[in-house]
């Protein structure tokens, strides 16, 4: 199964990027297939001018189309996730996360702004066709300890979370997910029961 880590932080030493990067590590020790995006790393011109062809998105763009399952990781700005995801999430097409399971995870300054998965970024994700988004892991700055070795200490409840979740994400994704040829859903010829 083939899983992308979007890593949403503007910052080079980034405690989600941390985080995500555990859950990726846990991931690759379950087999998986794992590679990284790294939002700060993108065209900062095309993600602020909405250029949806440059390049560098395109290929993004086509690397999220491609995975089976996305993992997904901001630091809290402001009460939300930060803007560089969310400049990013908005040139990808509207279908972009369809039938795919995602796993949020969240770094705050404090543990006052942990809802923001919940009513920030987790209707963001449903409305780009997300099928499955996993409860989120949110952890305060406390909890991630970045060393001067660039490595990085997470607490052990948090580890335990993280176990936890990857273990579902593997469970919960379905080994065909990856959507990218999908066609339209017909509105017309959609029958509901009654
Ligand atoms: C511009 C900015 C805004 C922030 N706003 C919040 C906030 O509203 N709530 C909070 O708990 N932490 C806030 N923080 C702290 C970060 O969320 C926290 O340090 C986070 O772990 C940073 O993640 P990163 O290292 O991956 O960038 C803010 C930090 C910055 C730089």
């Amino acid at each position: 199964m083939s899983i992308l880590l979007i890593a949403g932080s503007p910052s080079e030493r980034s405690r989600s990027a941390a985080l995500l990067e555990s859950a990726g590590h846990r991931l690759r020790a379950l087999g998986q297939q794992v590679s990284v995006l790294t939002v700060r790393e993108l065209s900062a011109d095309a993600l602020v001018r909405a250029d949806f062809a440059h390049p560098s998105i395109v290929e993004a763009s086509a690397r999220v189309a491609a995975a089976h399952a996305v993992v997904v990781a901001t630091p809290v700005y402001k009460a939300a996730y930060s803007g560089a995801l969310k400049v990013f999430l908005d040139l990808l097409p509207q279908t972009a996360l369809r039938g795919k399971t995602v796993l949020p995870l969240a770094t705050g300054g404090s543990p006052h702004h942990m809802l923001a998965l919940d009513y920030a970024l987790r209707p963001v994700l449903q409305s780009l066709g997300a099928r499955h988004i996993l409860p989120g892991i949110y952890a305060s700055d406390a909890q991630i300890v970045l060393t001067p070795e660039d490595a990085s200490r997470i607490a052990p409840e948090i580890s335990a979370r993280l176990d936890d979740a990857v273990a579902a994400l593997v469970r919960e994704t379905p080994a065909l997910a990856a959507t990218a040829s999908f066609a339209d859903i017909d509105f017309a010829r959609v029958q509901c029961s009654y």
